[in-house]
């Protein structure tokens, strides 16, 4: 297994963990835990024995942003040119469902990590904001294009332009996260629901991701023109006989990704 530095990897049921670690700084995002966590994530995709990957942080913090310390001195041109983040477009495209497991602090680039995700399990401890107001910039993560989606405009606008946090409760209430948890069991119940989703048939997960992702991004006709292809597909793969013979038998089904 590859050594890494600021994160810690660990497999098991399926289920693939990444956990982000740099305690000295809040896990702050820099540009080497970035890399390894790209790099590890999209490793775990590419990996059919990996049905789900739960990213999360410590107790204290999921991840407190982008490295400010690193990105301060920084110019236009540098920043446009990524800056010293790789892209993320390989981790948006990932296939596999990814759950961001997050207690405590999940601000800036943190915040925008969890929204890049599929699942938003909450402790009760976490606190989400976007407060890069208060350093003179904005949001460069998604944080402006994907919060106003998930909470809609005018809370978002609150949030991006005023900096404000907001606790978990208020985050399930506004749709930013799935579930709130107690903290105590915040890892053992994002390790379930992804147990959960491993457990079931790869390409109906794989193609139930394709679908949802398309809902934020097609109109409702084109979604929907998009699901009647995918479901109708669906009837191609042995998982479907399998899945709904053993409906009828009365027992569990045996998905074997086919
Ligand atoms: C670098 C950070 C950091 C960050 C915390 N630290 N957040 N270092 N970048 N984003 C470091 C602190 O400097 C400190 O180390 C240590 O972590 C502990 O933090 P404290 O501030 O002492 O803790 P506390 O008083 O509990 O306050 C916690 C906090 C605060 C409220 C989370 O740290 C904070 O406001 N952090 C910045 C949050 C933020 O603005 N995030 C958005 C970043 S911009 P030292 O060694 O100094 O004591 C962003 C843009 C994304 O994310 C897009 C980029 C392209």
């Amino acid at each position: 297994m590859t050594e890494y530095t600021s994160i810690i990897t660990d497999v098991s049921d399926r289920v693939a963990t990444i956990t982000l670690n740099r305690p000295e700084a809040l896990n702050a995002l820099n540009g080497a835990l970035v890399a390894e966590l790209i790099e590890a994530a999209v490793g775990f995709d590419a990996d059919p024995g990996i049905g789900a990957i739960v990213i999360t942080g410590s107790e204290r913090a999921f991840a407190a942003g982008a490295d400010i310390k690193e990105m301060a001195e920084l110019g236009y041109a540098e920043m446009y040119l990524g800056g010293p983040f790789p892209s993320w477009d390989g981790f948006v495209q990932m296939r596999t469902p990814v759950i961001a497991a997050v207690a405590g602090f999940a601000l800036g680039g943190g915040c925008e990590l969890a929204m890049m995700c599929d699942i938003i399990l909450a402790a009760d401890t976490a606190k989400f904001g976007q407060p890069e107001i208060n350093l003179g910039v904005l949001p460069g993560f998604g944080g402006s294009q994907r919060l106003p989606r998930a909470i809609g405009k005018y809370k978002a606008a609150e949030m991006v332009l005023t900096g404000r946090m907001m606790g978990a409760e208020e985050a399930e209430r506004s749709g930013l996260v799935s579930r709130v948890v107690p903290a105590a069991e915040l890892r053992d119940e994002a390790h379930k629901v992804a147990k959960t989703i491993a457990s079931k048939s790869l390409p109906a997960v794989y193609a139930a991701k394709d679908a949802l992702q398309a809902s934020q991004e097609m109109p409702l006709s084109e979604g929907l023109r998009f699901e009647r292809h995918a479901f109708a597909a669906s009837f191609a793969t042995d998982d479907q006989k399998e899945g709904m013979r053993a409906f009828q038998e009365k027992r569990a089904a045996n998905f074997t990704h086919r």
